[in-house]
């Protein structure tokens, strides 16, 4: 059976980025409803991010494919190593996709990398994509698009990017101190383009289930 794993780097399962994963979801399973999807919680996950053992780097290294510390994180990694499809969510904070993802990033990627000679050997090289979810109007920013490289280094080919921008950060404006974001511009945005968004992630999950089978 085909797999997809899709790795949720925010804080909150049921708003935007949520959403988002729920459509490429959806999207995967009007083409198989076969393939096992599996959504990974990373703020439920005990972990850390790379502890720099550099047991990975060791002459014949027996954890080239997988991390050598065992922790929380252990099983996630490899069941996203050996995926037949990766998808990294996160909200944008500060410009950059969460700590937890970027730390997961890390300690799933690095035991991948030659320091014989920067080479990059994943296990196996699988379609990947990326979701973003943000207050900005835009996801042109050059820190995610150096993720995007990193990743396409290891996968061989650059991450599809889902962007679902300006987005509702909470559902009632009038409860929160936030002068930045008038609620009418936030309402005329979100029904242009949240729909649209949805829809964007949604077709992003056939394309990797056609890629996949
Ligand atoms: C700590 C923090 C920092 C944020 N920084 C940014 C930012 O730099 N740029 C941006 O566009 N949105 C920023 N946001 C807004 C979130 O990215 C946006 O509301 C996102 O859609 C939230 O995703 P969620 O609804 O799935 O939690 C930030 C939110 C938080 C909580």
């Amino acid at each position: 059976m085909k797999k997809i794993v899709i790795i949720d780097g925010g804080p909150r399962k049921n708003m935007n980025t949520g959403a988002m994963i729920e459509a490429f979801t959806r999207g995967v399973k009007s083409v198989d409803g076969e393939i096992d999807v599996q959504r990974i919680f990373l703020y439920d996950i005990d972990y850390k991010g790379c502890y720099s053992c550099l047991a990975c780097k060791l002459k014949n290294s027996r954890f080239r494919d997988v991390c050598a510390y065992k922790d929380g994180l252990t099983e996630t990694l490899r069941e996203t190593a050996y995926a037949d499809g990766v998808v990294f969510a996160s909200p944008i904070f500060y410009s950059r996709v969460t700590g937890q993802l970027e730390s997961f990033i890390e300690r799933l990627t690095f035991p991948w990398l030659s320091y014989d000679d920067y080479s990059m050997h994943p296990p196996k090289r699988i379609p990947a994509a990326i979701i973003y979810t943000m207050n900005d109007i835009s996801a042109e920013r050059r820190n995610l698009q150096s993720l995007e490289m990193l990743l396409g280094g290891f996968y061989g080919e650059r991450p599809e990017r889902i962007a679902a921008c300006n987005t509702y950060q909470v559902k009632d404006y009038d409860r929160y101190a936030m002068a930045s974001f008038p609620k009418e511009s936030k309402e005329r945005w979100r029904a242009e383009h949240w729909e649209h968004d949805l829809q964007q992630a949604y077709e992003a999950g056939q394309r990797m289930a056609a890629k996949i089978l």
